[in-house]
């Protein structure tokens, strides 16, 4: 999906008693219990059941599904402007705060314009030496045979290319300390998410202290950073550089330190863990998909020839562009889209009274027979002859749409291009067998418990240049 800013248009309002169809609900709770249970399984079956919009209520909250591409376009892209984020995102404010995933309005609009710069193709390039030498170090560990799982190394894969590219720093011990920060703050999220009732930051509740020493710890390693290379003077190739230099063509005004740091830890937040578990899907799949996972390999000892990768070979890496869409179609690592109406406003011809919570689950959408043939099976040939600029807009949206598209779509398309094409020129993976891998659906959508599989060496792989 693109991005466009239109303004706002005065529409006539329809009737109050207007609005989408609905499953009954506890006359207290609402529809609480059914969405605690299982969101995912819960929002498939009321989209199958009332269709494309669906009215539901979490106690007082008022709580729209839509999963209409028409409708979803109209609330990212078109009508952009009449709406915020919703409150579960305003629940991570705490340590996010004024990040650009949580900001809003000419704040976000300034902090967005500053940022672009850094996340443009010609800078990702930049980074391409640390996702091939992280990924041939995490390689070298490994033995054929052995039985690893997958999202784990993906995970620490990801955070040490993370913190290079953000804070220029190799060693794993800060990379750690923000992820294990990070993980804490995503289970209070998640049991806050399922609280009906919010308790104001200033009780010390044990949820509020957790999130209190997270912030101190997290602080502590930021401006530590931020301080050392305001004191150096350093221009460095890494994103807080970029950021910390980058100036606003409009005041010429650049980042403060407060500002640094909450862009730094939304970048790190919002970018590492997404990335590892779309790499992690697609192994899972590929590793369950042998006829797939064969193109890939096909494909990289034609293209690469035993090379390493680099930036001119990505536009004929096209099996593993493929498998990477599929994947994030099956499972898109962020699952659910929401945007909370800043107005009394008609949308999809119903009232949607201001304050009400639109969720725009992917992994619904993505689902949709109309747009995707046999939707549960893994096929990513479905992608060739640019399948994807054929589907309507609001049909396949992983990264999001409209304005506040993923800023790091792109680092994450050429970082998880080359870590598949490295490890593919090497190994294969099976899955340990009798270990199911399902969904747990947290703040993002992992695979549980992980991926187990073992490491087989491919035959060929010996004619390989890479070394490590
Ligand atoms: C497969 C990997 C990724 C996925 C699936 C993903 C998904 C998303 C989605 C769906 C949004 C929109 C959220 C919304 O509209 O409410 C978003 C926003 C964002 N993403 Fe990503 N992301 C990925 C990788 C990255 C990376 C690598 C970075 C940075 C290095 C990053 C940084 C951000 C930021 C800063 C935002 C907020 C943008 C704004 O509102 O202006 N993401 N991402």
């Amino acid at each position: 999906m693109t991005s466009s800013r239109q303004p706002a248009e005065s529409r006539a309002l329809p009737a109050r008693t207007q609005t989408p169809p609905g499953p009954p609900g506890h006359w207290l709770w609402g529809h609480v219990t059914g969405f605690r249970k299982d969101r995912l399984t819960f929002m498939r079956q009321v989209a199958k059941d009332y269709g494309g919009v669906v009215a539901l209520r979490l106690a007082h909250r008022r709580l729209w599904i839509v999963t209409e591409p028409t409708v979803i376009e109209t609330v990212l892209i078109t009508r952009a402007r009449e709406f915020r984020k919703h409150f579960a995102l305003r629940l991570n404010q705490g340590i996010l705060n004024n990040g650009l995933l949580t900001s809003e309005g000419d704040f976000w609009l300034r902090q967005r314009r500053l940022a672009q710069p850094a996340f443009h193709r010609s800078h990702v390039a930049t980074y391409i030496p640390t996702f091939v030498e992280h990924t041939m170090r995490l390689l070298a560990h490994w033995k054929v045979g052995e039985n690893r799982d997958i999202l784990d190394d993906m995970m620490s894969l990801t955070m040490r290319i993370a913190s290079r590219t953000l804070f220029g720093a190799d060693g794993d011990n800060h990379a750690q300390r923000v992820r294990g920060a990070l993980d804490v703050s995503q289970e209070e999220f998640v049991r806050r998410l399922s609280r009906l009732i919010q308790m104001p930051k200033w009780v010390p509740t044990p949820g509020n202290r957790k999130i209190a020493k997270v912030v101190r710890d997290l602080d502590t390693i930021i401006y530590d950073f931020i301080r050392q290379r305001r004191a150096s003077g350093e221009q460095r190739d890494d994103l807080l550089s970029r950021l910390l230099h980058a100036r606003d063509d409009m005041d010429h005004t650049r980042m403060t330190d407060q500002q640094l740091r909450d862009e730094c830890l939304t970048i790190f937040l919002a970018g590492q863990e997404t990335t590892a578990l779309a790499l992690s899907w697609t192994w899972y799949l590929l590793a369950e998909h042998p006829e797939a996972a064969a193109r890939i390999y096909a494909e990289v000892d034609e293209v690469l020839n035993g090379r390493v990768p680099t930036l001119d070979d990505l536009p004929r890496l096209q099996e593993i562009e493929h498998a990477l869409l599929e994947s994030m179609r099956l499972y898109p690592p962020a699952f659910i889209l929401g945007r909370e109406a800043t107005a009394d406003m008609e949308l999809a011809g119903y009232f949607c009274p201001k304050g009400t919570t639109i969720l725009m689950p992917q992994a619904v959408v993505h689902r949709d027979p109309r747009y995707f043939a046999n939707p549960d099976n893994f096929d990513p040939t479905r992608w060739r002859n640019e399948f994807e600029k054929r589907l309507p807009k609001g049909a396949y949206f992983p990264f999001g749409g409209g304005p506040r598209i993923c800023i790091g779509n792109t680092f994450a398309m050429i970082e998880m291009t080359l870590v598949l094409a490295l490890i593919a020129q090497r190994f294969r993976f099976t899955m340990v067998p009798g270990r199911t891998v399902t969904t747990n659906q947290l703040f993002t959508l992992r695979p549980s418990p992980g991926v187990p599989a073992t490491i087989v060496i491919r035959p060929n792989a010996g004619q390989s240049h890479l070394g490590g």
